[in-house]
Protein backbone atom coordinates (compact mmCIF):
# COMPACT_ATOMS: atom_id res chain seq x y z
CA UNK A 1 0.00 0.00 0.00
CA UNK A 2 1.50 3.42 -0.48
CA UNK A 3 1.83 6.47 1.80
CA UNK A 4 -1.31 8.02 -0.41
CA UNK A 5 -3.72 5.39 -0.19
CA UNK A 6 -3.02 5.37 3.43
CA UNK A 7 -3.66 8.77 3.80
CA UNK A 8 -6.92 8.87 1.52
CA UNK A 9 -7.82 5.52 3.81
CA UNK A 10 -8.84 7.48 6.82
CA UNK A 11 -9.92 10.60 5.12
CA UNK A 12 -13.42 9.73 5.54
CA UNK A 13 -12.66 9.14 9.00
CA UNK A 14 -11.21 12.12 9.85
CA UNK A 15 -13.98 13.75 8.81
CA UNK A 16 -16.39 11.99 11.09
CA UNK A 17 -14.46 13.14 14.35
CA UNK A 18 -16.68 15.50 16.32
CA UNK A 19 -13.85 18.68 16.19
CA UNK A 20 -13.62 18.62 20.34
CA UNK A 21 -12.69 14.88 20.32
CA UNK A 22 -9.76 15.74 17.65
CA UNK A 23 -6.30 14.76 19.15
CA UNK A 24 -3.51 15.69 17.52
CA UNK A 25 -0.90 14.00 20.12
CA UNK A 26 -1.13 10.90 19.53
CA UNK A 27 1.84 9.25 18.37
CA UNK A 28 0.75 6.89 15.75
CA UNK A 29 -0.36 9.68 13.25
CA UNK A 30 2.76 10.54 12.89
CA UNK A 31 3.79 6.87 12.30
CA UNK A 32 1.05 6.36 10.23
CA UNK A 33 1.83 9.52 8.00
CA UNK A 34 -1.89 10.27 8.61
CA UNK A 35 -1.58 13.48 10.39
CA UNK A 36 -1.96 15.96 7.80
CA UNK A 37 -5.78 15.00 7.50
CA UNK A 38 -5.74 16.16 10.76
CA UNK A 39 -4.43 19.38 10.18
CA UNK A 40 -5.84 20.16 7.09
CA UNK A 41 -9.25 20.05 8.84
CA UNK A 42 -8.15 22.10 12.35
CA UNK A 43 -6.57 24.74 9.71
CA UNK A 44 -9.58 24.99 7.99
CA UNK A 45 -12.39 24.41 10.89
CA UNK A 46 -10.47 25.25 14.78
CA UNK A 47 -7.33 26.81 13.98
CA UNK A 48 -6.85 27.49 17.16
CA UNK A 49 -8.02 24.45 19.01
CA UNK A 50 -8.37 22.81 22.53
CA UNK A 51 -8.14 19.27 22.86
CA UNK A 52 -9.52 18.20 26.73
CA UNK A 53 -8.34 14.84 27.33
CA UNK A 54 -5.18 13.48 26.01
CA UNK A 55 -2.07 11.26 26.99
CA UNK A 56 0.13 14.52 27.43
CA UNK A 57 -3.25 16.36 29.50
CA UNK A 58 -5.21 19.18 27.76
CA UNK A 59 -3.51 21.39 25.47
CA UNK A 60 -3.86 24.05 22.66
CA UNK A 61 -2.95 23.51 19.05
CA UNK A 62 -2.12 26.42 16.97
CA UNK A 63 -1.95 25.12 13.36
CA UNK A 64 -1.94 28.30 11.25
CA UNK A 65 1.34 29.75 9.97
CA UNK A 66 0.72 33.48 11.03
CA UNK A 67 -1.06 32.17 14.59
CA UNK A 68 2.53 30.27 15.11
CA UNK A 69 4.60 33.45 14.16
CA UNK A 70 2.58 35.25 17.08
CA UNK A 71 2.86 32.73 19.72
CA UNK A 72 6.77 32.15 18.90
CA UNK A 73 7.50 35.41 18.68
CA UNK A 74 5.78 36.30 21.87
CA UNK A 75 8.01 34.90 24.56
CA UNK A 76 7.19 37.25 27.12
CA UNK A 77 3.63 35.78 27.28
CA UNK A 78 4.63 32.32 26.17
CA UNK A 79 7.59 30.68 28.09
CA UNK A 80 10.04 28.19 27.47
CA UNK A 81 10.61 27.11 31.01
CA UNK A 82 12.01 23.64 31.84
CA UNK A 83 10.30 24.04 34.88
CA UNK A 84 7.14 25.17 33.37
CA UNK A 85 7.02 21.73 31.10
CA UNK A 86 9.30 22.96 28.48
CA UNK A 87 9.22 22.65 25.10
CA UNK A 88 7.68 19.53 23.62
CA UNK A 89 4.15 18.44 24.02
CA UNK A 90 4.90 16.06 26.82
CA UNK A 91 6.62 17.54 30.10
CA UNK A 92 10.12 17.06 30.27
CA UNK A 93 11.57 14.44 32.02
CA UNK A 94 13.97 15.18 35.31
CA UNK A 95 17.15 13.29 34.36
CA UNK A 96 18.70 16.88 33.18
CA UNK A 97 17.34 18.14 36.31
CA UNK A 98 19.13 14.83 37.87
CA UNK A 99 22.57 16.03 36.12
CA UNK A 100 22.00 19.74 36.56
CA UNK A 101 22.38 19.96 33.54
CA UNK A 102 20.74 23.70 31.86
CA UNK A 103 19.51 23.66 28.12
CA UNK A 104 18.91 27.43 26.58
CA UNK A 105 16.35 25.82 24.43
CA UNK A 106 14.43 25.47 27.39
CA UNK A 107 15.27 28.82 29.14
CA UNK A 108 13.55 32.45 29.20
CA UNK A 109 15.45 35.86 29.23
CA UNK A 110 17.61 36.89 30.40
CA UNK A 111 19.69 33.16 31.11
CA UNK A 112 18.43 32.21 27.55
CA UNK A 113 20.12 34.96 26.36
CA UNK A 114 22.95 34.95 27.99
CA UNK A 115 23.82 31.47 27.04
CA UNK A 116 22.93 31.30 23.58
CA UNK A 117 24.90 34.66 23.11
CA UNK A 118 28.19 32.54 24.87
CA UNK A 119 27.32 29.70 22.01
CA UNK A 120 26.94 31.69 18.78
CA UNK A 121 30.44 32.24 18.02
CA UNK A 122 31.31 28.09 17.77
CA UNK A 123 28.18 27.85 14.74
CA UNK A 124 29.26 31.35 13.39
CA UNK A 125 29.62 31.35 9.54
CA UNK A 126 33.78 31.60 9.13
CA UNK A 127 33.86 28.64 11.18
CA UNK A 128 31.26 26.59 9.19
CA UNK A 129 33.81 27.72 6.40
CA UNK A 130 36.36 26.51 8.30
CA UNK A 131 35.02 23.24 8.63
CA UNK A 132 33.22 22.55 5.60
CA UNK A 133 36.26 21.14 3.40
CA UNK A 134 36.17 17.97 6.09
CA UNK A 135 32.51 17.66 6.23
CA UNK A 136 32.75 17.21 2.61
CA UNK A 137 35.70 14.75 2.63
CA UNK A 138 33.82 12.58 4.83
CA UNK A 139 30.71 12.56 3.28
CA UNK A 140 32.60 11.89 0.04
CA UNK A 141 34.14 8.39 1.87
CA UNK A 142 30.68 7.28 3.27
CA UNK A 143 29.13 8.10 -0.66
CA UNK A 144 32.06 6.19 -2.57
CA UNK A 145 31.77 2.56 0.12
CA UNK A 146 28.40 2.32 -0.86
CA UNK A 147 27.05 -0.50 -2.87
CA UNK A 148 25.68 0.02 -6.61
CA UNK A 149 22.63 -1.60 -7.59
CA UNK A 150 21.78 -3.30 -4.48
CA UNK A 151 19.13 -2.93 -2.18
CA UNK A 152 20.42 -1.53 1.37
CA UNK A 153 18.91 0.91 4.09
CA UNK A 154 19.56 4.47 3.38
CA UNK A 155 19.13 5.78 6.83
CA UNK A 156 21.20 3.65 8.48
CA UNK A 157 23.92 3.44 6.02
CA UNK A 158 24.09 6.81 5.17
CA UNK A 159 21.81 9.59 6.77
CA UNK A 160 22.79 8.19 10.61
CA UNK A 161 26.48 7.82 9.71
CA UNK A 162 26.57 10.88 7.70
CA UNK A 163 25.14 12.83 10.70
CA UNK A 164 27.12 11.13 12.89
CA UNK A 165 29.99 11.55 10.78
CA UNK A 166 29.55 15.39 10.43
CA UNK A 167 28.81 15.84 14.24
CA UNK A 168 32.60 13.66 15.07
CA UNK A 169 33.92 16.62 12.70
CA UNK A 170 32.61 19.55 13.93
CA UNK A 171 33.43 18.33 17.50
CA UNK A 172 36.79 16.29 16.66
CA UNK A 173 35.61 13.43 18.44
CA UNK A 174 37.41 10.27 18.58
CA UNK A 175 36.41 9.04 14.78
CA UNK A 176 36.60 5.28 15.43
CA UNK A 177 34.16 6.18 18.79
CA UNK A 178 31.56 8.44 16.79
CA UNK A 179 28.69 6.26 17.29
CA UNK A 180 28.58 6.87 20.63
CA UNK A 181 27.20 10.46 19.88
CA UNK A 182 24.28 9.14 18.19
CA UNK A 183 23.70 6.67 20.83
CA UNK A 184 23.66 10.09 23.50
CA UNK A 185 21.63 11.80 21.20
CA UNK A 186 19.34 9.17 21.33
CA UNK A 187 19.18 8.38 25.21
CA UNK A 188 19.08 12.51 25.38
CA UNK A 189 15.52 12.32 23.81
CA UNK A 190 14.45 8.92 24.46
CA UNK A 191 11.71 7.74 26.69
CA UNK A 192 11.58 4.06 27.93
CA UNK A 193 8.46 3.40 26.17
CA UNK A 194 10.63 4.14 22.93
CA UNK A 195 12.90 0.90 24.07
CA UNK A 196 15.53 2.81 23.46
CA UNK A 197 16.62 3.03 27.00
CA UNK A 198 15.20 0.13 29.82
CA UNK A 199 14.34 2.71 32.23
CA UNK A 200 14.93 6.43 33.56
CA UNK A 201 17.46 5.09 35.93
CA UNK A 202 19.51 3.40 32.83
CA UNK A 203 19.10 6.83 30.72
CA UNK A 204 21.20 8.53 33.91
CA UNK A 205 23.71 6.38 33.15
CA UNK A 206 24.44 6.43 30.41
CA UNK A 207 23.96 10.28 30.33
CA UNK A 208 26.47 10.53 33.11
CA UNK A 209 28.88 8.58 30.96
CA UNK A 210 28.42 11.36 28.35
CA UNK A 211 29.53 13.52 30.56
CA UNK A 212 32.78 12.19 32.04
CA UNK A 213 33.36 11.63 28.54
CA UNK A 214 33.49 15.21 27.48
CA UNK A 215 34.86 16.05 30.61
CA UNK A 216 38.34 14.94 29.67
CA UNK A 217 37.72 15.68 25.98
CA UNK A 218 37.65 19.68 27.35
CA UNK A 219 40.39 19.48 29.79
CA UNK A 220 42.47 18.39 26.97
CA UNK A 221 41.09 21.00 24.18
CA UNK A 222 41.97 23.37 27.07
CA UNK A 223 45.66 22.40 27.15
CA UNK A 224 45.94 22.46 23.63
CA UNK A 225 46.66 25.39 21.25
CA UNK A 226 42.97 26.56 19.87
CA UNK A 227 41.85 24.53 16.74
CA UNK A 228 38.66 24.95 14.68
CA UNK A 229 36.42 22.02 16.40
CA UNK A 230 33.27 23.27 18.38
CA UNK A 231 35.17 22.07 21.71
CA UNK A 232 38.30 24.42 21.31
CA UNK A 233 36.42 27.15 20.05
CA UNK A 234 33.94 26.81 23.32
CA UNK A 235 36.91 25.95 25.73
CA UNK A 236 39.11 28.56 24.25
CA UNK A 237 37.02 31.82 22.93
CA UNK A 238 36.79 34.48 25.71
CA UNK A 239 32.84 34.98 24.96
CA UNK A 240 32.27 30.72 26.60
CA UNK A 241 35.54 29.58 28.15
CA UNK A 242 34.53 30.43 31.64
CA UNK A 243 31.14 28.65 31.85
CA UNK A 244 30.87 26.30 34.21
CA UNK A 245 31.20 22.92 33.05
CA UNK A 246 27.80 21.81 33.42
CA UNK A 247 26.56 24.35 31.36
CA UNK A 248 29.16 24.00 28.47
CA UNK A 249 28.01 20.17 28.93
CA UNK A 250 24.34 20.85 28.58
CA UNK A 251 24.78 23.25 26.14
CA UNK A 252 27.14 21.09 24.00
CA UNK A 253 24.53 17.89 24.33
CA UNK A 254 21.94 20.91 22.82
CA UNK A 255 24.22 21.25 20.14
CA UNK A 256 24.61 17.36 19.37
CA UNK A 257 20.68 16.36 20.04
CA UNK A 258 19.89 19.87 17.90
CA UNK A 259 21.72 18.54 15.07
CA UNK A 260 21.36 15.04 15.10
CA UNK A 261 17.76 13.85 14.07
CA UNK A 262 16.75 16.48 12.42
CA UNK A 263 19.58 16.77 10.15
CA UNK A 264 19.15 12.99 9.28
CA UNK A 265 15.75 13.46 9.16
CA UNK A 266 16.07 16.21 6.35
CA UNK A 267 18.64 13.67 4.89
CA UNK A 268 16.05 10.76 4.71
CA UNK A 269 13.11 12.94 3.85
CA UNK A 270 15.01 14.31 1.12
CA UNK A 271 15.88 10.96 -0.83
CA UNK A 272 11.49 10.11 0.19
CA UNK A 273 10.09 13.42 -1.54
CA UNK A 274 12.16 13.25 -4.38
CA UNK A 275 11.21 9.94 -5.10
CA UNK A 276 7.41 10.58 -4.28
CA UNK A 277 8.00 13.62 -6.63
CA UNK A 278 9.64 12.16 -9.67
CA UNK A 279 9.19 15.63 -11.89
CA UNK A 280 10.93 17.42 -9.42
CA UNK A 281 13.58 14.72 -9.77
CA UNK A 282 14.00 15.27 -12.88
CA UNK A 283 14.48 19.11 -12.41
CA UNK A 284 17.29 18.36 -10.11
CA UNK A 285 19.25 16.13 -12.31
CA UNK A 286 18.86 18.67 -15.12
CA UNK A 287 20.17 21.58 -13.49
CA UNK A 288 22.24 20.77 -10.06
CA UNK A 289 21.81 24.44 -9.42
CA UNK A 290 18.92 24.38 -8.03
CA UNK A 291 19.98 22.19 -4.58
CA UNK A 292 20.26 25.73 -3.25
CA UNK A 293 16.60 26.26 -3.40
CA UNK A 294 15.97 22.52 -2.79
CA UNK A 295 17.76 22.14 0.56
CA UNK A 296 15.38 24.59 2.50
CA UNK A 297 12.45 22.99 0.15
CA UNK A 298 13.33 19.82 1.70
CA UNK A 299 13.65 21.05 5.44
CA UNK A 300 10.28 22.51 4.45
CA UNK A 301 8.75 19.76 3.73
CA UNK A 302 10.47 17.31 6.43
CA UNK A 303 9.85 19.23 9.43
CA UNK A 304 11.69 17.50 10.95
CA UNK A 305 10.62 18.48 14.78
CA UNK A 306 6.56 18.59 14.28
CA UNK A 307 5.90 21.13 17.23
CA UNK A 308 7.64 23.77 19.67
CA UNK A 309 5.39 24.25 23.12
CA UNK A 310 4.88 27.21 25.13
CA UNK A 311 3.26 27.39 28.53
CA UNK A 312 0.99 30.69 28.67
CA UNK A 313 2.56 33.25 31.47
CA UNK A 314 -0.78 35.03 31.31
CA UNK A 315 -4.18 35.06 29.87
CA UNK A 316 -4.24 35.54 25.72
CA UNK A 317 -6.51 35.98 23.07
CA UNK A 318 -5.47 34.21 20.00
CA UNK A 319 -7.62 33.04 16.88
CA UNK A 320 -10.16 34.97 18.51
CA UNK A 321 -9.78 31.82 21.85
CA UNK A 322 -9.25 32.64 25.31
CA UNK A 323 -6.06 30.79 26.17
CA UNK A 324 -5.73 30.92 30.36
CA UNK A 325 -2.57 31.51 32.74
CA UNK A 326 -0.66 27.85 32.86
CA UNK A 327 -2.26 26.74 29.59
CA UNK A 328 -0.07 24.38 27.53
CA UNK A 329 0.37 25.96 24.15
CA UNK A 330 1.68 23.73 20.91
CA UNK A 331 2.89 25.81 18.15
CA UNK A 332 2.37 22.72 15.37
CA UNK A 333 5.31 23.73 12.71
CA UNK A 334 4.16 20.80 10.46
CA UNK A 335 0.82 22.50 10.03
CA UNK A 336 2.25 25.84 9.56
CA UNK A 337 4.43 24.83 7.03
CA UNK A 338 1.32 23.54 4.55
CA UNK A 339 -0.70 26.40 5.43
CA UNK A 340 -1.68 27.64 1.65
CA UNK A 341 -2.65 30.86 3.12
CA UNK A 342 0.95 31.80 3.24
CA UNK A 343 2.53 29.14 1.02
CA UNK A 344 1.67 28.94 -2.39
CA UNK A 345 0.75 25.30 -3.10
CA UNK A 346 1.94 23.96 0.41
CA UNK A 347 1.21 20.61 -0.62
CA UNK A 348 3.38 20.13 -3.15
CA UNK A 349 7.40 19.41 -3.31
CA UNK A 350 8.70 22.21 -5.14
CA UNK A 351 12.41 22.29 -5.34
CA UNK A 352 12.65 25.70 -7.24
CA UNK A 353 10.25 27.88 -4.94
CA UNK A 354 10.74 31.86 -5.22
CA UNK A 355 10.66 32.20 -1.51
CA UNK A 356 11.97 28.74 0.12
CA UNK A 357 13.22 29.75 3.09
CA UNK A 358 9.78 31.12 4.26
CA UNK A 359 8.93 28.05 6.13
CA UNK A 360 8.52 27.17 10.27
CA UNK A 361 11.11 24.73 10.10
CA UNK A 362 13.78 26.26 12.33
CA UNK A 363 10.87 28.47 14.45
CA UNK A 364 10.96 31.93 14.98
CA UNK A 365 12.04 34.85 17.70
CA UNK A 366 14.62 34.28 20.14
CA UNK A 367 14.65 30.78 19.99
CA UNK A 368 14.84 30.30 16.21
CA UNK A 369 17.75 27.35 15.51
CA UNK A 370 21.25 28.28 15.68
CA UNK A 371 21.83 25.66 13.60
CA UNK A 372 20.23 26.59 10.80
CA UNK A 373 22.99 27.32 8.32
CA UNK A 374 25.08 24.19 9.69
CA UNK A 375 22.43 21.92 8.96
CA UNK A 376 21.73 23.92 5.49
CA UNK A 377 25.02 23.48 4.83
CA UNK A 378 25.03 19.73 5.73
CA UNK A 379 22.75 18.80 2.86
CA UNK A 380 23.87 20.89 0.41
CA UNK A 381 27.28 19.20 1.03
CA UNK A 382 25.69 15.99 0.83
CA UNK A 383 23.17 16.83 -2.33
CA UNK A 384 26.21 17.93 -4.33
CA UNK A 385 28.30 14.80 -3.54
CA UNK A 386 25.05 12.43 -4.48
CA UNK A 387 24.46 14.33 -7.36
CA UNK A 388 28.39 13.81 -8.80
CA UNK A 389 27.89 10.34 -8.04
CA UNK A 390 24.09 8.78 -8.82
CA UNK A 391 21.72 9.86 -11.35
CA UNK A 392 19.04 8.27 -8.76
CA UNK A 393 18.61 7.23 -4.89
CA UNK A 394 15.78 4.93 -6.02
CA UNK A 395 13.09 4.14 -3.20
CA UNK A 396 12.52 0.37 -3.27
CA UNK A 397 10.14 0.10 -0.84
CA UNK A 398 7.88 1.43 1.78
CA UNK A 399 9.40 3.82 4.59
CA UNK A 400 9.25 3.15 8.21
CA UNK A 401 8.55 6.18 10.38
CA UNK A 402 8.89 7.02 13.88
CA UNK A 403 6.81 6.69 16.85
CA UNK A 404 6.73 10.42 17.94
CA UNK A 405 5.08 13.64 18.17
CA UNK A 406 7.99 15.52 18.13
CA UNK A 407 10.59 14.41 15.98
CA UNK A 408 8.96 13.38 12.47
CA UNK A 409 11.47 10.76 11.99
CA UNK A 410 11.62 8.31 9.10
CA UNK A 411 13.49 4.91 11.22
CA UNK A 412 13.94 2.83 7.36
CA UNK A 413 14.37 3.81 3.86
CA UNK A 414 15.22 0.82 1.23
CA UNK A 415 16.85 1.88 -1.84
CA UNK A 416 18.83 1.01 -4.48
CA UNK A 417 21.59 3.31 -6.16
CA UNK A 418 21.95 4.08 -9.91
CA UNK A 419 25.06 5.12 -10.90
CA UNK A 420 25.99 8.17 -13.08
C1 LIG B 1 16.53 25.37 18.18
C2 LIG B 1 14.90 22.94 14.32
C3 LIG B 1 19.45 21.70 13.13
C4 LIG B 1 20.99 23.69 17.23
C5 LIG B 1 15.70 24.82 17.24
C6 LIG B 1 14.26 24.98 17.20
C7 LIG B 1 13.82 24.30 16.13
C8 LIG B 1 14.96 23.70 15.48
C9 LIG B 1 12.38 24.13 15.69
C10 LIG B 1 13.42 25.78 18.20
C11 LIG B 1 12.94 27.05 17.57
C12 LIG B 1 11.94 27.82 18.40
O1 LIG B 1 11.62 27.41 19.52
O2 LIG B 1 11.49 28.88 17.91
C13 LIG B 1 16.00 22.42 13.65
C14 LIG B 1 15.94 21.75 12.37
C15 LIG B 1 17.21 21.41 12.02
C16 LIG B 1 18.08 21.85 13.10
C17 LIG B 1 14.66 21.52 11.58
C18 LIG B 1 17.74 20.67 10.82
C19 LIG B 1 17.13 20.60 9.67
C20 LIG B 1 20.26 22.13 14.13
C21 LIG B 1 21.69 21.97 14.17
C22 LIG B 1 22.12 22.50 15.35
C23 LIG B 1 20.96 23.04 16.03
C24 LIG B 1 22.53 21.32 13.07
C25 LIG B 1 23.51 22.62 15.90
C26 LIG B 1 24.42 21.72 15.88
C27 LIG B 1 19.92 24.33 17.83
C28 LIG B 1 20.00 25.07 19.07
C29 LIG B 1 18.72 25.55 19.35
C30 LIG B 1 17.87 25.10 18.28
C31 LIG B 1 21.27 25.29 19.89
C32 LIG B 1 18.28 26.39 20.56
C33 LIG B 1 18.18 27.84 20.20
C34 LIG B 1 17.61 28.71 21.32
O3 LIG B 1 16.91 28.20 22.20
O4 LIG B 1 17.90 29.91 21.34
N1 LIG B 1 16.10 24.05 16.18
N2 LIG B 1 17.31 22.46 14.06
N3 LIG B 1 19.86 22.79 15.27
N4 LIG B 1 18.62 24.36 17.38
FE1 LIG B 1 17.98 23.50 15.67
Amino acid sequence: MSIDTMELDTAGKVAAIPIDEIDVARPILFQQDTIGLYFDRLRKEEPVHYCRESYVGPYWSITKFDDIMAVDTNHKVFSSEAKLGGIAIQDMHSVEGALELEMFIAMDPPKHDQQRKAITPAVAPSNLLLLEPTIRERACQILDDLPIGEEFDWVDKVSVELTTMTLATLFDFPWEERRKLTRWSDVTTAAPETGIVESYEARREELIECAMYFKGLWEQRINEEPKNDLISIMAHSPATRDMPFLEFLGNLLLLIVGGNDTTRNSISGGVLALNQNPDEYRKLNDDPSLIASMVPEIIRWQTPLTHMRRTALQDWEIGGKQIKKGDKVVMWYLSGNRDDTVIEQADRFIIDRKNPRHHLSFGYGIHRCMGNRLAELQLRIIWEEIHKRFAKVEVTGEPERLFSNLVRGITKLPVRLHAR
